[in-house]
């Protein structure tokens, strides 16, 4: 049955490559999927997931009979007409996107018209255009990916819309990406290729922006008494503003608001705009994981000699990804103003490990909380709520916590002994003890 279906080839194994393989192969496609690590490929072709995403280890496990994992470029053109581009787009050194793996990528490809490349990559507006100019007889399609770590399966199988974006004479391409996606429901926004490549960075751009006002909003809350959560909740029931991404806290981090954030702007920049608004979204996140360092120096004076908890180190619940985590700032600004820090994360610690080498990692939030002058909560993972906060209170030589997520129940904490402050909470909640 499946062999009826069209072949999918996806180049590129990482968060976006393995989930867009596996659900393609859910919905019977034979898939091919090609890395460079020969190490990631041996993983996935014995079966072991080489991220934790939920619901993806039984995909890949349910459908393992159509999927091919190989290093060979060779075999993947062989297999598949469709190539869905899903390599990393990280910054350079200038902030711009670096579309060096993109480049090796289409110097690898053939130019013999058989072949379609998909570009699921977040790229700069511009990048189709001259990837086209460059090899002619290659056919391009943009369809920027919108999934979310921790929801990503979800997210692909059941897409808010579906953004195709393909220029004159490449409406057979973007008909066969149409009619793959056809199944999932989704919107399909059918636009020309700058426009499909805008519509992603615009789209993230924006969500940045949304947490970054609701951050200045709370830093505005705590100096009048106001509650940030009350704030966003009247605010998100208006539709045109929405309840989603307006949640104070530390910041955002991961692998795609900071580079693609900056990514625009300095798109932008090139051609020379100044697009003062995404500065400040910018410097307003950045701002924000320092402010938690302020906060605790209020209480605790100088942090020299003390030991901060670090609660949760991935950007986000539900994923051991750890890039542009708030965490991995925290952590610094902590040691470098002569903390010690110690830190537990139900998943991530192993990917940590590496990049925070002098911060002691803890198998549980108790051992990290244990003799702990202060704790802060950084990512917002379930078991926080449920975690025996009087033992811990105890267990402190200070039970003073700063919930970089406003997650936690503030009176609870409070009756377990502890001096709570979120962030943009009033200041009846932070001073109560
Ligand atoms: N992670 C997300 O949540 C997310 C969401 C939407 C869009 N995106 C975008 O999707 C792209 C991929 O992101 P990711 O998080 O999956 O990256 P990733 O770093 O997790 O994975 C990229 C993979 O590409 C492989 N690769 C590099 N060069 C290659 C080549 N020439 N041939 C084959 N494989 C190659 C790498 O080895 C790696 O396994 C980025 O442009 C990102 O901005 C990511």
């Amino acid at each position: 049955m499946s062999a009826e279906k069209q072949p999918v080839g996806v180049i590129g194994v990482g968060w976006v490559g393995l989930v867009t393989a596996a659900c393609f192969a859910e919905l019977g496609h034979p898939v091919t999927a090609r890395d460079i690590l020969p190490e990631k490929v041996e993983s996935l072709s014995r079966g072991e997931t080489t991220i934790h995403e939920p619901g993806l280890d039984e995909l890949l496990a349910r459908n393992a009979e159509r999927l091919t994992f190989t290093t060979d470029m060779e075999e993947l053109l062989d297999a598949a007409r469709l190539l869905f581009v899903c390599v990393d787009t990280p910054p350079t050194v200038s902030g711009d996107a670096d579309l060096s793996r993109v480049r090796s990528v289409v110097e690898e490809l053939r130019a013999d018209g058989d072949h379609a490349l998909v570009m699921k990559s977040t790229v700069p507006a511009g990048t189709g255009n001259s990837i086209r100019r460059d090899m002619p007889g290659l056919s391009y399609v943009s369809c920027p990916e919108f999934l979310k770590e921790g929801t990503a399966v979800k997210d692909f199988m059941n897409p808010d819309r579906v953004v195709i974006g393909a220029d004159p004479g490449e409406e057979g391409a973007a008909d066969a990406v149409a009619a793959l996606y056809e199944p999932l429901g989704g919107e399909i926004v059918r636009t020309d290729v700058a426009s499909a490549e805008m519509i992603k960075l615009a789209s993230n751009a924006f969500l940045a922006t949304k947490i970054s006002f609701i951050n200045e909003i709370a830093n505005v809350c705590e100096e009048v008494d106001a509650d940030v959560g009350e704030v966003a909740r009247g605010m998100g029931l208006d539709e045109r503003i929405g309840p989603k991404f307006l949640k104070a806290g530390v910041g955002w981090g991961g692998s795609c608001f900071g580079k693609d954030t900056i990514a625009l702007k300095k798109l932008a920049g090139n051609s020379g705009y100044h697009f003062q608004l995404l500065s400040a979204v910018i410097d307003v996140n950045e701002l924000q994981k320092r402010r938690v360092v302020q906060k605790l120096k209020r209480y605790l004076g100088s942090l020299a000699g003390s030991k901060v908890a670090l609660l949760g180190l991935a950007f986000k619940p539900d994923t051991d990804d750890m890039r542009d985590a708030a965490s991995l700032v925290l952590a610094a600004r902590l040691e470098g103003e002569g903390a010690k820090v110690a830190a537990y994360d139900p998943i991530a610690a192993e990917r940590a490990r590496g990049l925070m080498p002098t911060v002691e990692l803890a198998t549980s939030a108790l051992e990290a909380l244990d003799g702990a002058d202060a704790a802060v909560l950084v990512t917002e993972w379930p078991e926080f709520a449920e975690l025996d906060w009087s033992e811990a209170a105890s267990q402190m030589a200070r039970p003073l916590l700063i919930d970089g997520r406003n997650f936690l129940d503030a009176r609870s904490l409070m009756a377990a002994g502890f001096e709570y402050e979120g962030i943009g909470v009033p200041t009846a909640v932070r001073q109560e003890a």
